[in-house]
């Protein structure tokens, strides 16, 4: 089994892995893998968080993890996705890719027979929505009913794997962002398949009774070339202390991180007291230990 969107788990499963999640949490999980488990974790985009967390996830599961830096390897100088997957697969027991293209990440997968996790593609970034919503679960103590705002760049992939999970989940999402940057359309109609997606394009009206104000960078990575264009088009949906007046009184804030302050999202509001971007980096650790156990569990 593989986990390269959030459409891969059922609701059941998302919560089974937020079960695991909390066993091991609590210090009950008994849970290990199998003597020298191993753990490829395939970069094609920088990373930090999900880098480390994972490596860590690793570790604490009893087995190992190696980093490979694509630039660095054979798929630099073209050697296909696919025979790169049938090799790790002859090496190692699962691998965690953050690729460019979505599609090259599923042809890994198809050529691929271990278990293949989605670090982030361009398309969606489901291990971070599940850290994300078992943060919102910790924090509000629901899910179901639970109003998020996701800011900014709604047509990115943060977004995309946060607005399926949550709606699936029983929560609602209102998206604020300009017209100019709509949502994925396949990815709204099938949310809404599940539940409630407002689209908003003022501030005032899409922060409106919400619990969650969600926001990320206003240029992922490999969209550099259209930096300053697209400043300009997300500067009204800054997340600062006047557009979290808009929100509940005890909505919190939350960011994947990296934060660019004084762009997306202003420093006061990111340090300050209804932030709760720590807790949720500090989670994907556990998100991910719960995802490898939940995978290693599935592939027997
Ligand atoms: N949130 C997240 O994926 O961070 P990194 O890019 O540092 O892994
Ligand atoms: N949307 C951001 C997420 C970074 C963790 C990006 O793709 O760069």
């Amino acid at each position: 089994m593989h986990f390269l969107s959030v459409n891969d788990f059922s609701r059941d499963q998302m919560n089974e892995v937020f079960d695991i999640a909390d066993e091991i949490s609590l210090g009950k999980s008994t849970v290990s893998l199998k003597e020298g488990s191993t753990l490829a974790l395939l970069f094609e985009k920088p990373s930090t968080r999900t880098r480390v967390s994972f490596e860590v996830a690793m570790g604490r599961l009893g087995g190992r993890s190696i980093y490979i830096d694509a630039k660095t390897s054979q798929m630099s100088r073209g050697e296909p996705v696919s025979d790169t997957a049938r090799m790790l697969s002859l090496y190692v027991d699962f691998v965690a890719a953050r690729m460019y293209h979505h599609e090259d990440l599923v042809e890994f997968a198809n050529a691929s027979t271990i278990p293949v996790v989605n670090a982030l593609t361009d398309l969606e970034h489901p291990t971070q929505a599940m850290a994300d919503l078992y943060t919102v679960s910790n924090a509000k103590r629901r899910i179901k009913g639970v109003r998020i705002a996701f800011v900014g760049d709604i047509a990115q992939n943060t977004c995309n794997s946060l607005m399926l999970a949550a709606v699936k989940l029983g929560a609602e999402m209102a998206l604020v962002g300009p017209k100019d940057y709509p949502a994925n359309p396949e990815y709204l109609t099938r949310s809404r398949e599940y539940g409630v997606v407002d689209i908003y394009d003022t501030m005032e009206d899409g922060l409106a009774n919400v619990d969650i104000v969600y926001t990320d960078t206003f240029v992922s990575m490999g969209n550099e070339d259209e930096a300053e264009k697209r400043r300009k088009a997300f500067a009204k949906y800054q997340v600062n202390a006047n557009a979290l007046k808009y929100a509940d009184k005890d909505a919190l804030v939350m960011h994947p991180l990296p934060a660019f302050r004084g762009q997306e999202i202003t420093a006061d509001v990111l340090e300050g007291s209804r932030s709760i971007v720590w807790e949720q980096a500090k989670n994907k650790l556990l998100l991910e230990q719960a995802i490898i156990m939940y995978l290693s569990e599935k592939s027997m």
